[in-house]
């Protein structure tokens, strides 16, 4: 018995000193310590032998086993040692190393401004409307027949105007105010919308001109609504886009949809008024433009004039930019300099 106890420890013993593995290390784990091991069956057996050899043959199996789970832990622990400096040796990262800088990207002043110009007029009762509902690939009917602009008007001059080479009457939008009609066309009354986007112009790019730029389109129809809400509207906005302390001024103006139209200016930022090349020595910048709805665009989207009427408006996003944040070139959005941007 004894013999066949120290034959277990040997094997036991040899295999532990070979084992390279963890795999091969929980079989012989297995093999030699647990419930059905060869050590456990004798152990289980001692109740049979004579009375005087079960304290000596007891503590030899014991002991045994204890030999050999303490040696199996002791591999153990190499391996998961081993395991472990691999996996640091492979995920090793110096700490000293300058860090791999990714830049935050910024939102670009315009889309701040129309967010800005958007927040105020929701705050004002105005919904939002979503770009796909006014395209800028338009065709002539919603860019100007259906805005009561007449067929000779210079505005559809291919001056002012990008028609495609490929489509009868299709253009590049010269104004966001298509989505007026579209609106108006898809809904009853009351509207009372905003609908910002880019708009396109076939003009020579300087300081204050560039082919594309943004507006915002604004329209409010109802019943009584008059031009006193018009002025109303838009002085709040002004109000709280500038602060209360930009001078402005409404001038009288024309427009084909609006009868009457009036234009707002916004005290130049560049010189406070007193006249510079930005303002062409006016001291004053146009902002926007607006007006009471003509009849006539109305009838158009079988709205009846004599029941409602609205007043709409237009404003260009980047000299409402340029004049809030003192910029002198309009060309400064859209070269995507990235040390402009990153001033905002
Ligand atoms: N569409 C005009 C422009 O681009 C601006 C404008 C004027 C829009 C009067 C309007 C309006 O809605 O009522 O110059």
């Amino acid at each position: 018995m004894k013999e066949k106890i120290l034959e277990i420890k040997n094997n036991a013993l040899n295999e532990i000193a070979k084992v390279d593995n963890q795999k091969a290390l929980d079989e012989i784990r297995n093999k030699y310590l647990s419930r059905a091991s060869e050590l456990n069956n004798l152990k289980k057996g001692l109740k049979d032998l004579p009375a005087e050899l079960r304290p000596e043959i007891g503590a030899l199996t014991n002991s045994v086993s204890k030999e050999i789970e303490h040696l199996v832990n002791q591999k153990n622990e190499e391996f998961y040692a081993i395991e472990l400096n691999k996996k640091l040796e492979s995920e090793k990262i110096d700490v000293t190393l300058p860090s791999t800088f990714e830049p935050m990207g910024k939102v670009h002043p315009i889309t701040r401004t129309i967010n800005e110009i958007t927040e105020i007029f929701e705050l004002l009762g105005f919904s939002l409307i979503k770009n796909e509902f006014s395209p800028e690939v338009e065709t002539e009917k919603y860019n100007f027949d259906l805005l009561n602009v007449p067929k000779e008007h210079p505005a559809r001059d291919v001056q002012d105007t990008f028609y495609s080479k490929l489509a009868k009457n299709v253009v590049l939008r010269s104004q966001t105010s298509n989505a007026q009609v579209r609106q108006m066309q898809n809904s009853k009354p009351p509207i009372k919308i905003i609908s910002p986007g880019r708009v396109y112009r076939s003009e020579s790019v300087s300081a204050r001109k560039n082919n594309l730029f943004h507006q915002v389109e604004g329209l409010y129809v109802d019943k009584n609504v008059a031009f006193s809400d018009l002025k109303g509207v838009l002085n709040e906005f002004i109000r709280l886009y500038f602060g209360a302390s930009r001078p402005t001024r409404f001038r009288n103006s024309f427009f084909p949809f609006t009868e009457p139209s009036a234009e707002v200016d916004v005290q130049c930022i560049m010189c406070g008024g007193r006249g510079c090349p930005t303002c062409s020595n006016t001291g004053w910048l146009e902002i926007l433009g607006s007006g009471m709805v003509d009849p006539n665009v109305l009838r158009a989207v079988d709205i009846d004039p004599e029941i409602y009427s609205g007043f709409a408006f237009g404003m260009g996003v980047e000299r409402l930019a340029m004049l809030k944040y003192a910029i002198d070139d309009i060309r400064l959005f859209f070269n995507n300099d990235i040390r402009f941007i990153n001033q905002f």
